[in-house]
């Protein structure tokens, strides 16, 4: 693991505000982040792809494994990619909260990716989420721009709203995990949950 240390300058109260991970009924559903030998194997292989002066260019695929592996970009995950790549943990950051595909809290075991760009949100993705939040209990009331997962209170369901997922014209659409769904009107959303359970 990396030695970082955060101290009291101006500089690195910005970055412990963006590095926190606030706790989520879902963690329980997702291992929490160790360096495995698996992980920093896959770390070795990932950074031998790029030149050894242009390593720092690995950070998005270390950090979607980690994502992959735990769920979440955890603290200590970005620390272990900082040092993984020699680059100052606020690099990281950067990154991962640039892109909204980068969690930073667990999300639930389904989670639920509703499009509500402009073609989705005219063939109803706003009302497939009331009904998703309605039928697994999730309150969305605090949810932010950046912090945009609801997590059910049993932690196996969670949503957020996604930008257009490039299916315009079969909207509304969504991602459950990683599968992609199409023509998701709020009364197929029952199905839709029942048909991840148990799974
Ligand atoms: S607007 Fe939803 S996929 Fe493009």
């Amino acid at each position: 693991m990396s030695s970082y240390k955060s101290d009291s300058s101006p500089r690195s109260s910005v970055l412990k505000k963006n590095i926190e991970s606030p706790k989520t009924p879902g963690e329980k559903f997702f291992p929490p982040f160790e360096v495995t030998k698996e992980l920093e194997a896959e770390a070795k292989k990932r950074i031998a792809q790029y030149p050894a002066e242009q390593k720092r260019s690995a950070v998005l695929p270390l950090l979607h494994e980690v994502q992959h592996r735990h769920g979440f970009i955890s603290p200590e995950s970005i620390e272990w990619v900082a040092s993984k790549l020699d680059i100052a943990p606020i690099k990281v950051v950067e990154v991962v909260t640039f892109y909204p595909g980068f969690r930073q809290k667990a999300p639930g075991k389904i989670h639920f990716r509703v499009c509500r760009t402009l073609s989705c949100a005219m063939g109803g993705s706003y009302e497939l989420m009331e009904k998703l939040c309605e039928l697994t209990k999730i309150d969305r009331s605090g949810a932010s721009h950046g912090d945009a997962i609801s997590v059910s209170p049993c932690g196996e369901f969670s949503v957020e709203f996604a930008e257009c997922l490039a299916s315009c014209g079969t909207a509304p659409v969504c991602l459950v995990n990683d599968d992609f769904h199409e023509g998701v009107t709020a009364d197929k959303a029952q199905n839709l949950i029942d048909s991840y359970k148990d799974s």
